[in-house]
């Protein structure tokens, strides 16, 4: 292809190869950093107006350039061309074109190097901000839940078997404290992301005395980066976010095999919305959770992706190298894929409804409150050891006989052990089981109100900083 378009043509004497330039360029999923190319390439240019580099006249020409092609862009009136190979050089031409030879001034001081590595940072941040407000949601869904089901009994599970009685809005704050640790870990993340490349320019630093202070501030930079061949080289920031995300999607992979199983007719634990569900083509009965479905499925995708961006810098010497453009699919697809998927829950989980009766049947059928049972006899004086047997016992009876512990006889009980007295019954019931266990972090439903109330207050903290 003919080189005369590009700005680097100057010291070539071939034309590209017509392959090559398509397989070099990144324009195709580049163009998504326009905004932010744009909104650097003000900042940098107002930096030079006001450092003296551009007369003001120029910087003018400049500023109003480029906001004319983002209003170009946003109307999709932009012509983008593989020939200018990424983002960067397409709205520069498109700036020379337009404004005439103050354009050309726009890259002093800068290469592209710095450049793609701010247009990066800054579209990341906009995005961890979206995607905070979505976890949010999602964190403030779950808290409606545990609020509203504080009482809802359910039986807690190990190894996928009835263990002891929860509440369903106890299990609801265990996803919330997850979802938390992921706020705290994005925000956390969002610090590092949050450095300013310009000022790096190609590697080494520019002659030019740029007041990358001054463009820091212009785009809300906390500060620009210390080592200039570091900032246009590294891309830990993006594989922090990549881990972030995945961590994350792990979490709502749980949450997502939870609710398959619960909506499931063997568990019939919940009920999930219509809205959210999809129908069979063939057998007319049935309901699919898709949405859990698919999100279990997109986690896939964003472990993949935190794999290929570690793999990208893993043996890239300092400083730049044309490897780094591979950073940017995987890193689209990580946001979007995160994105959407804390949408899908955030809408959803408002609408699930527990269904408290299956719940208590499957806590009985399973002897939840046995431990319960052990940890009365050694109240009374029972060594725990020996409680657990003859708890092991009144279980098998039950087992024999189709009965609930507490539905055998004070009598039938009093002959494994003469310790039980008629105040057992209190503590085999699945209320009496939940309600003892009122200590810090327990699943008594007084307890769970209190948290659910703690975390609403910590919720509104975070979502004012
Ligand atoms: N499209 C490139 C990227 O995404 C921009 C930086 C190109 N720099 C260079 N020296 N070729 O990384």
């Amino acid at each position: 292809m003919n080189t005369e378009n590009k700005p680097w043509a100057g010291r070539f004497t071939e034309e590209t190869d017509a392959f090559v330039e398509t397989f070099t360029a990144s324009i195709e999923f580049d163009k998504r950093l326009a905004p932010f190319d744009i909104a650097g390439s003000i900042a940098h240019a107002t930096m030079l107006g006001h450092i003296g580099l551009l007369s003001d006249k120029e910087c003018k020409a400049i500023v109003q350039g480029l906001e004319g092609i983002l209003e170009d862009i946003e109307r999709d009136d932009f012509h983008w061309t593989a020939e200018l190979e990424d983002v960067h050089m397409n709205i520069e031409a498109r700036l020379i074109n337009r404004i005439g030879d103050a354009g050309k001034k726009l890259h002093t001081g800068r290469s592209r190097n710095d450049q793609v590595a701010t247009d990066v940072r800054l579209f990341l941040r906009s995005e961890i901000d979206l995607i905070s407000a979505e976890l949010q949601r999602l964190q403030s869904a779950l808290l409606g839940l545990a609020e509203r089901e504080a009482d809802a009994i359910m039986p807690g599970l190990t190894h996928l078997q009835v263990a002891q009685p929860i509440t369903f809005g106890h299990h609801m704050m265990a996803w919330y404290e997850m979802l938390k640790r992921d706020g705290e870990r994005l925000a956390d993340c969002r610090k590092r992301v949050n450095i300013m490349p310009l000022g790096a320019a190609a590697l080494a630093g520019t002659s030019y005395a740029l007041d990358r202070d001054l463009t820091a501030k212009l785009l809300g930079f906390s500060v620009p980066a210390a080592n200039s061949l570091d900032a246009v080289s590294d891309r830990d920031f993006a594989i922090e976010f990549a881990s972030c995300a995945s961590l994350t999607m792990m979490h709502l992979s749980r949450f997502s095999e939870e609710l398959i199983l619960w909506s499931s007719g063997q568990f019939g634990f919940i009920d999930l919305p219509d809205a959210f569900c999809t129908g069979s083509s063939i057998m007319p009965q049935k309901k699919n959770p898709d949405v859990p479905e698919l999100v279990r499925g997109k986690t896939g995708r964003v472990f993949g992706s935190l794999f290929a961006l570690l793999t990208l810098m893993k043996s890239q010497p300092l400083a730049y190298n044309k490897d780094n453009q591979e950073d940017k699919e995987p890193l689209f697809d990580t946001v979007d894929t995160l994105k959407h998927c804390l949408r899908a829950f955030a809408d959803m989980m408002p609408h699930v409804r527990p269904n408290r009766s299956a719940m208590v049947a499957a806590a009985k059928k399973g002897y939840a409150t046995a431990t319960d049972l052990a940890d009365y006899l050694v109240r009374k004086g029972v060594a725990f050891r020996d409680a657990h047997e003859i708890v092991g016992k009144a279980v098998r009876l039950g087992l024999d006989t189709q009965r609930d512990l507490s539905e055998i006889s004070l009598a039938e009980l009093q002959k494994f052990s003469p310790s039980i007295e008629s105040d057992v019954f209190a503590i085999l019931t699945l209320e009496g089981s939940v309600t003892a266990r009122d200590l810090f972090g327990g699943t008594a439903p007084k307890r769970v109100r209190e948290a659910a109330r703690l975390a609403r207050a910590e919720l509104q903290g975070a979502k004012k900083s």
